[in-house]
């Protein structure tokens, strides 16, 4: 649905980004995540026709974002990180009126405002005038006029934003439950975001690629990945002397005390080292008791953290 390939673009002499390939799948969600300043929204804003590239191409629905920009610009719908609202107009009129220039035809047009205000909780609000409404309402009505057309594809660049948690949540759920039927990329530098709603992750750092994979097998390539956790009810020195003696044992750290004396380790494991069943029997002999014991999976985050930290120091 979605081909970008060596896409690059300058501002000046300023490369923002640089060489990016990738491709969405038809009711893919796609995360786009990197930190400040990585290139997200520049990518977004070529893929929805703002600006051309410097260099490499974007096609949508298999038409040039250049090229037959009309073609794209009615399969988009988009929510730009900076919501542009004309802040005079009450909720459902600028719905309205967004449908209208979107070109959703007028006798459906009613049908899709009341549609698209109910999936994005602003039935309430609908006769009030935008400037007045909360950051929070007023992000829900930029998400609402991205989808007030039906588009086939969105594009979110920070859609949750100044949102309160409960919205967040709401947000996050609806977004999940447009999958199958839309294409979605959605960019973010919330990574329980990216990991909560999507099928699959670019990872972007100072507007190069440096990972394209699903959140688990990006944790399950991550360099350490084998951690181990347990809980032990002993004296936190001895404790760490006694599992770092354990062959295969790299690192154990202490992670969380607990009012009853049992303290959480956590135990960074060298691949291919099966220290799991090695540390019980350490822990009988010292007379501690074992209280829980389960490997640690790595998360995107440590992921994203690995990935971009590594990227700075080479
Ligand atoms: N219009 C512009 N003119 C010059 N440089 C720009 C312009 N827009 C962005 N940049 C630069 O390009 C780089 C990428 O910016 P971009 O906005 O795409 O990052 P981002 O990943 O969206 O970051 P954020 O998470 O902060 O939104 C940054 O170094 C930024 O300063
Ligand atoms: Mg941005």
């Amino acid at each position: 649905m979605i081909e970008v390939e060596g896409l690059t673009k300058r501002y000046g002499s300023h490369l923002a980004i640089d060489d990016i390939s990738f491709s969405v799948a038809k009711g893919e969600i796609l995360g786009f995540l990197g930190p400040n300043g990585a290139g997200k929204t520049t990518t977004m804003r070529i893929l929805t026709c703002f600006f051309p590239a410097t260099g490499g191409s974007a096609r949508v629905a298999g038409y040039d974002c250049f090229e037959d920009s009309m073609e794209v610009r009615r399969r988009i719908g988009y929510l730009p990180e900076n919501v542009p609202l004309y802040v005079d107009m009450k909720v459902d009129e600028y719905l309205s009126f967004v449908a209208g220039v979107k070109g959703v035809d007028a006798g459906a047009t009613a049908d899709r405002v009341a549609r698209t205000m109910h999936e994005c909780g602003l039935e309430d609000v609908s006769g009030r005038i935008i400037g007045q409404l909360s950051k929070g309402y007023r992000q829900r009505v930029g998400l609402a006029q991205a989808l007030v057309a039906d588009p086939e594809i969105l594009i979110l660049d920070e859609p949750t934003i100044g949102l309160d948690p409960n919205q967040i949540r709401d947000i996050r759920k609806l977004i999940g439950e447009l999958a199958g039927a839309r294409t979605v990329i959605l960019c973010s530098h919330i990574l329980p975001e990216i990991s909560m709603v999507c099928g699959r992750v670019v990872i972007i750092n100072k507007g190069r690629l440096v990972a394209i994979d699903t959140p688990e097998n990006l944790a399950r390539q991550l360099h350490h990945a084998a951690t181990i956790f347990v809980r032990v009810a002993g004296p936190a020195e001895d404790v760490v002397a006694a599992l770092g003696g354990i062959p295969g044992v790299r690192e154990v750290e202490v992670e969380a005390t607990h009012g009853d004396g049992a303290n959480g380790y956590v135990v960074a494991v060298d691949e291919g080292a099966d220290v799991r069943r090695a540390i019980p029997p350490v822990i009988v002999e010292h007379g501690w008791d074992l209280e829980e014991i389960r490997a640690r999976e790595a998360s995107l985050e440590d992921v994203f953290v690995e990935l971009v930290t590594s990227e700075v120091a080479a």
